[in-house]
């Protein structure tokens, strides 16, 4: 289908009623629905759906910057760039499971980003929806250049939420984490939950592969599993800094939480031919299913 900007996009479509919709701008998942219809992803009412902004919402991905520490514009160029369905990609590794119905989409840098950050690469990335609904996305990376490259990496992760003062994400306890509201510095979380009172941007460093978040006020939790991630971003911008950003409405800080599978810290390098592999798999789920690590 295409949105009102003639931008094509893809729907994938559960036997359950669940589905997903994923935009070529950006290759950026838009829309993940439940089999009652609810949308489980936050996007801004003043979202913007034309490149060169990014979408504000749903899961943009930051490559080959997460932030703004670099060279780069702020978490990278491939969230503002027009990707391609392939329709013959390469295989994936056995083990990688591909849900029940999946698309692939393709980056490949242009001329103009070449200038910019100088290398060869092929981003692969596979949505697939599974049969209950999950949501599952495989992002590969291939250095296809002659020279070694290096690159962090984030699921910016929209999640909606009923309202932020009802929120918790468990699993992040005891972690350390660089607060990006301190130039980066380095903490230790002390919290038992961690639960929200005012803006909060913060890189959890080496977190466990399963992160809950649970929202009392819909009695849902959503369960966030990574591979090759090993830090979790959590992002809510409060009531202050969403009147400064131009495509987010004044009290949209209420509806939303980002919580990012990322490799931050320890950014991912790849000598010619390599490839990487990061895995995110989300599912929500009544909170009255609890999670062990
Ligand atoms: C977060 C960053 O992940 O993304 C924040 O840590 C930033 O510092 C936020 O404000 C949103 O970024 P952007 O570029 O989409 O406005």
């Amino acid at each position: 289908v295409k949105d009102w900007n003639g931008i094509d996009q893809v729907v994938l479509r559960a036997p359950r009623g669940a589905s997903a919709r994923a935009s070529l701008h950006g290759g950026q998942v838009i829309s993940w629905r439940n089999g009652r219809g609810e949308e489980l992803l936050f996007t801004s009412s003043k979202a913007i759906f034309r490149p060169p902004k990014a979408i504000r919402g749903g899961i943009p991905l930051c490559f080959p910057q997460f932030g703004n520490c670099g060279s780069l514009e702020q978490h990278g160029f491939a969230r503002n760039r027009m990707w391609v369905v392939e329709d013959d990609p390469p295989r994936l590794r056995t083990g990688e499971s591909t849900g029940c119905v999946s698309v692939d989409l393709l980056l490949r840098p242009s001329e103009e980003d070449l200038k910019c950050w100088p290398h060869c690469f092929e981003f692969r990335l596979r949505v697939s929806l599974g049969a209950d609904g999950d949501l599952s996305m495989i992002s590969r990376i291939r250095n296809v250049d002659g020279k070694k490259f290096t690159f962090s990496f984030a699921y910016h992760t929209y999640l909606s939420v009923s309202d932020i003062s009802e929120v918790r994400i468990e699993g992040l306890e005891t972690l350390d984490y660089l607060d990006n509201l301190c130039n980066r510095e380095r903490f230790t979380e002390q919290e038992d939950a961690i639960t929200f009172e005012s803006e909060v941007d913060r890189v959890y460093l080496g977190s466990p592969d399963v992160v809950a978040v649970l929202d009392h006020g819909k009695k849902q939790t959503f369960i966030i599993k990574k591979e090759g991630l090993p830090d979790t971003v959590v992002w809510n911008p409060w009531e202050k800094k969403s009147k400064s950003i131009v495509d987010f409405g004044d009290d949209e800080y209420k509806q939303m939480l980002c919580v990012d599978g990322a490799a931050v810290e320890r950014p991912i390098t790849l000598r010619p031919g390599e490839e990487w592999t990061g895995r995110l798999e989300l599912s929500a789920v009544p909170s009255s299913f609890c999670i062990k690590n």
